[in-house]
C-alpha cells in the first residue's frame, strides 16, 4: 500500500455536498506542495507522425513507467504515454485516417480509449481488449473480477491480447476535443491516476475557417487532481496496489478519489503568461472523481465556442463554467480589457483550501490580434423527437448485493458479455438518465448526444451542443437524443467518475 496518505479530509459519498460537490473523498497530500501560482504553465508536446501516406498518419506510442518532476525536488514515479503525463498530444485534421501503434512496456495490461471518437467496436477500447505486457499470462485474468460471473476476456468485440497494437481511427467527424486514456476492465481509476491520459485535437476546414485563436493561442488545459505522498508517490488507495489482481478501492474511497493538489497540464496551480489577447483554451476535466466550477477570478468571462463532440452553433458567454468529469468546454478567453501586470486566477467555486485554486494568467504583454469569435460558428443538425424510435431509461446507482458495495445500471453490475440496449443502425432512441446515491457523468461511446431536458426542465446552461457525457446531480436527471451512427457493434456507456466505473458502473449496447 502506498504509504503517507490520510484518508479523512472530506467524506461526503454519501451526501454530496454544496462545498465539494465531487463524490468521494480527498486523500490528504503529505509532500510540502508548491505554492500555488510559482511553476510555470506548459502545454503537452505535440505528437509527430513516424509516416504518412496518402490517407493516413501513423504514430507510435509506448506505454511506460517514467520519473517526473511534478513537485520541485521531487520525483514521482508516473505511467506514461512515451513516459509523460499528460501524453503527448495527437493533432488530426478531418479527412486523414490515424493509426496509433501502442506498445504496453507497463507491468499490467491495459486498453486505449479514444473518447469521443467515432470508432469501429475493435478499437474503441472495450475494457477487456486488452494490449498486455509481455510475459504476462492472460489466464490469470480469469475469474478474478470484482463479480462474480463477471469473466474477463469474454464476450468482448475482439480478444485481442498482445504487446503491441494498431488503433485505427477514422476520424471522419467534425473539429472537436477529443482525448485518450486508459480503459482497462476494473482499474482505469488507478491507471488513469497515474497518469494515462493524453489530448487529442481534431480539426476541420468550417473550424479553420471562423477566425478563432489559433497556434500558440489554441491552448489545451487538462484539469485534473492528484495527492502526492511525502517520497514524491502519487498514492492511489488500490486494494491491490500493483494493480494485478483484485481490483477496487478500500471502502472509504468507494465513491471516489480526490486528491488536493490541482493539476493543470501535470504542473500544480500553474501561472501562464499571456498577451493581451484572446486565447481559445480546450477544457478538459481528467479527474477520477473531482467536478469543477469554474471563475476567472478579476477576469473575463468564458465564451464558449465548443462542447465535448465539437463547436456550437453559436457562442455562449458564461461566468462560470460546471465542469464534470470527462467534458470538454472549448472556450475563448479575451484579456484584451486588460494591462501588462494583471493577475487573473481561474478558480474552482466548488473547492475547499487548496484545491479552490486552478491556475492563474499574467498578462505580460501586448500583441497584435486578428483573431474573431464569429456570432455564428457551426451549422448543427438538430436532432427530433419525431424520429424517435425506442426510449430507454438507464439508473445510475449504487446497490450492494451480500454485503458488496457495487455502483450499477438499472441494478446490474457490468458484465462485458451483457447487452444492456440492442439499438438500430442509424436510427434516433430517447434515452433517459437517472442519478441516484450521488452525482455521475455519463458517457456513452461511439455517438455523440444532445441533451434535450434537464430534470424536466429545459436542458441548463452547459448542455449545449453535442455531447458525450452528461452530468447529472444526485437524484437529477437528463433526457437524451442520440443516433447511434458510424458503426456496428458492441460498445459501452458508464459513469465516468472512475471509480463507480470500475466498480461496475457500465453498460453494453451494441448497434445492428
Ligand atoms: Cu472517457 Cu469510456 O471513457
Ligand atoms: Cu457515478
Amino acid at each position: 500500500m502506498a504509504r503517507g496518505f490520510t484518508g479523512c479530509a472530506v467524506d461526503n459519498g454519501g451526501a454530496a455536498t454544496t462545498t465539494e460537490s465531487s463524490a468521494g473523498r480527498i486523500q490528504a497530500s503529505t509532500a510540502e506542495l508548491p505554492e500555488p501560482f510559482t511553476l510555470p504553465f506548459r502545454v503537452p508536446a505535440v505528437l509527430k507522425p513516424v509516416r504518412q501516406d496518402d490517407t493516413t498518419d501513423y504514430y507510435e506510442i509506448t506505454q511506460r513507467v517514467a520519473d517526473a518532476e511534478i513537485i520541485p525536488g521531487a520525483t514521482t514515479e508516473i505511467w506514461g504515454y512515451n513516459g509523460t503525463f499528460p501524453g503527448p498530444t495527437i493533432v488530426s485534421e478531418r479527412g486523414r485516417q490515424v493509426v496509433v501503434r501502442h506498445r504496453n512496456e507497463l507491468p499490467v495490461p491495459t486498453v486505449v480509449h479514444l473518447h469521443g471518437g467515432v470508432t469501429a467496436p475493435e478499437h474503441d477500447g472495450f475494457p477487456t481488449d486488452l494490449v498486455v505486457p509481455s510475459g504476462w499470462d492472460a489466464t490469470r485474468d480469469e475469474g478474478k473480477g470484482a463479480h462474480e460471473g463477471h469473466t474477463p476476456g469474454s464476450g468482448s468485440p475482439a480478444e485481442v491480447t498482445e504487446v503491441e497494437r494498431d488503433y485505427v481511427y477514422p476520424l471522419d467527424q467534425p473539429a472537436a476535443t477529443l482525448w485518450y486514456h486508459d480503459h482497462r476492465m476494473d482499474f482505469t481509476g488507478p491507471q488513469v491516476w497515474r497518469g494515462l491520459a493524453g489530448f487529442h485535437i481534431h480539426h476541420d476546414a468550417e473550424e479553420e475557417a471562423l477566425g478563432l485563436p489559433t497556434g500558440d493561442r489554441d491552448v489545451p488545459l487538462m484539469i485534473a487532481d492528484r495527492t502526492f505522498a511525502g517520497d514524491g508517490s502519487m498514492p492511489y488507495p488500490a486494494l491491490d496496489p500493483a494493480l494485478r489482481d483484485q481490483p477496487g478501492v478500500t471502502d472509504e474511497f468507494h465513491s471516489g478519489v480526490l486528491g488536493d493538489c490541482i493539476l493543470v497540464n501535470g504542473v500544480p496551480w500553474p501561472v501562464m503568461e499571456v498577451a493581451a489577447v484572446r486565447y481559445r483554451f480546450r477544457i478538459l476535466n481528467a479527474s477520477n472523481a473531482r467536478r469543477y466550477r469554474l471563475r476567472l477570478d478579476d477576469g473575463p468571462s468564458f465564451v464558449q465556442v465548443g462542447s465535448d463532440a465539437g463547436l456550437l452553433d453559436a457562442p455562449a458567454t458564461h461566468d462560470e463554467l460546471d465542469v464534470a468529469q470527462a467534458e470538454r468546454f472549448d472556450v475563448v478567453i479575451d484579456f484584451s480589457d486588460h494591462s501588462v501586470g494583471d493577475e487573473i486566477t481561474m478558480v474552482n467555486e466548488h473547492g475547499d483550501n487548496s484545491t479552490e485554486m486552478v491556475m492563474r494568467f499574467v498578462v505580460t504583454r501586448e500583441e497584435e490580434d486578428d483573431s474573431r469569435v464569429p456570432d455564428r460558428l457551426v451549422d448543427l443538425e438538430r436532432l427530433s423527437t419525431d424520429d424517435v424510435k425506442v426510449e430507454r431509461e438507464f439508473v445510475f446507482e449504487r446497490t450492494s448485493e451480500d454485503g458488496t458495495m457495487m455502483w450499477t445500471v438499472n441494478g446490474e453490475p457490468w458484465s462485458p458479455d451483457s447487452v444492456a440496449a440492442r439499438t438500430v443502425h442509424a436510427t434516433v432512441e430517447r434515452w433517459r438518465f437517472r442519478a441516484k446515491n450521488v452525482e455521475h457523468p455519463i458517457h456513452v461511446h461511439l455517438s455523440p448526444f444532445q441533451i434535450i431536458e434537464r430534470d424536466g426542465n429545459e436542458p441548463g446552461p452547459f448542455d449545449r451542443g453535442w455531447k458525450d457525457t452528461v452530468n447529472l446531480g444526485n437524484g437529477g436527471r437528463a433526457d437524451v437524443l442520440v443516433r447511434f451512427d458510424g458503426f456496428r457493434g458492441k460498445y459501452v456507456f458508464h459513469c465516468h467518475n472512475l471509480e463507480h466505473e470500475d466498480m461496475m458502473m457500465m453498460g453494453n449496447f451494441e448497434v445492428v
